[in-house]
Formats: structure tokens, sequence, C-alpha cells
């Protein structure tokens, strides 16, 4: 096994910044829905609206970073080996197999994750995110007779909003669950913490490397 450096320094704020935000938006949000009282329901509005802005600064800040570091590469989507990875989370690891993709610093993700984090970036996000704008906006656009939002009713903005909402609590208790299935069941938290993690030797990853690498 061999220490190598994954997760830079950007990439991990960006990710624990993220992941607090969603988790506070989740909770002022639900709570604006009418699920549980915590803050009351204007201090909640008020709190979604702060860290909702909180949010598209960091979305922007992190897109640049994925394009002008490259790292968007990571995501680009492959079949190869997809079916073992799923085999692998269903059956395989249960029986103590062993991973049927190997990480690399090219290639950090294997190919489901390529997939879920991709729809995640590309559909989940910019549903909830464009959804809590048109919802912030909505008496704006109707004021200024904007034609962007004229025919959109607040309830379908607010349906479209709240189920980006729960898909993305679906998607958090998952993505913590899979985080334990790493070499061991904390590796892949420290990994994100620290940026490190324990991966194996260059030549054994030659023999066994199934997903492609990356040039970055
Ligand atoms: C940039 C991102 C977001 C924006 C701009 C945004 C904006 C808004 C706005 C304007 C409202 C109406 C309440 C108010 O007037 O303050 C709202 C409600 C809500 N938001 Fe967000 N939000 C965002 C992200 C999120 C996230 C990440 C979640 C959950 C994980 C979430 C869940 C909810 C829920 C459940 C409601 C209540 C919807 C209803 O019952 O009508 N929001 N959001």
């Amino acid at each position: 096994m061999r220490k190598a450096y994954i997760y830079k320094g950007f990439e991990r704020f960006w990710h624990w910044t993220q992941a607090s935000l969603i988790i506070f938006l989740a909770l002022t949000g639900f709570e604006v829905h009418g699920t549980f009282h915590i803050f009351g329901f204007e201090m909640a509005a008020r709190f979604h609206r702060v860290a909702s802005w909180m949010l598209i600064v960091l979305v922007v800040f992190a897109i640049f970073w994925h394009i002008v570091t490259g790292e968007w590469r990571q995501y680009i989507p492959t079949t190869k080996k997809l079916k073992d990875q799923i085999l692998y989370y269903s059956f395989g690891m249960f029986k103590g197999e062993k991973h049927p993709t190997k990480k690399t610093e090219l290639s950090k993700m294997n190919p489901l994750q390529r997939l879920v984090y991709l729809a995640f970036k590309l559909i989940l996000v910019p549903l909830t995110v464009i959804s809590g704008i048109l919802y912030m906006f909505h008496k704006t656009f109707d004021q200024n007779n904007m034609v962007v939002i004229e025919d959109v009713s607040l309830g379908s903005v607010a349906f479209w909003h709240t189920l980006g909402g729960f898909l993305l609590m679906i998607f958090l208790i998952v993505h913590v669950y899979m985080t334990t299935t790493g070499h061991t069941p904390t590796s892949n938290i420290k990994a994100m913490i620290t940026g490190y993690e324990e991966l194996e030797d260059e030549d054994e990853e030659k023999e066994n490397n199934n997903t492609e690498d990356i040039k970055l």
C-alpha cells in the first residue's frame, strides 16, 4: 500500500461546505415546508435565503475550479466495469470480495460513482438551485411582467424545489452509507478530511487496474 494525495485543499473545502449548506438548507427548507419546527417560520425562511446565496457562490467557484484544474474529467461516464461495480455493492462486498476497480490519483472514481456524481452535478443540484431561484424571484418576475416565470405557477416551482430537496436527502443518506464501503469503514471519510488515502502499490495497480486512466 502507498499513501496518495487524492483530494486537494479546495476540493475538501468545497465538499464539506457544500454538505453543511445542503444539510442546513434541508433543515430550514423543510421547516418552511411545515415538516417540523426548529427556528420558527420567519427565521427559517430568512436563514434559508442567506444559505442559498452562499451555496450559489460556492457552486460558481466549484464549477470554475473543476474547469481550470481539469478535474471535470474525473466525471466522464463509462460503462466499463459498471456492471461489476453494481454486483460488488449488491453482493460481492458482503462476501468479502475485492473491489472490482482500483482507485488512482488520475481516476479516483469507480464507474458507478462517476454516473451518480455526474447526475448529482448536472441534474439534482441544478433542479434544486434553479427552482429555488425561481421560487425566490417569483413575485419580482411577476411584477416586472417577465416572461421567464409568467407561465410557471408558484405551486409547480414549489413542487419541483421540494422534490429536489427530497432527492438530495435520499442522496445524502445513500452517499454516507457508501462512504463506509472503502478499505475500512472510515478510510473514505478520513481521505476527504486529510486529503490522503492508502492505495494499492503502482505495480499491483497496473496488474489490476480496470478503470481507464484519465490524463488531467
Ligand atoms: C441555491 C439553492 C436554493 C435556493 C435559491 C432556495 C430557495 C428557496 C426559497 C426562496 C424557498 C421559499 C421559502 C422562502 O421564501 O424563503 C425555498 C423553500 C424550500 N426549500 Fe429551498 N432553496 C435552495 C436550496 C435548497 C436545498 C438544498 C434544499 C433541501 C435540501 C431546499 C429545500 C427547500 C424546501 C423543502 C422548501 C419548502 C418548499 C415548500 O414547501 O414550498 N432548498 N427554497
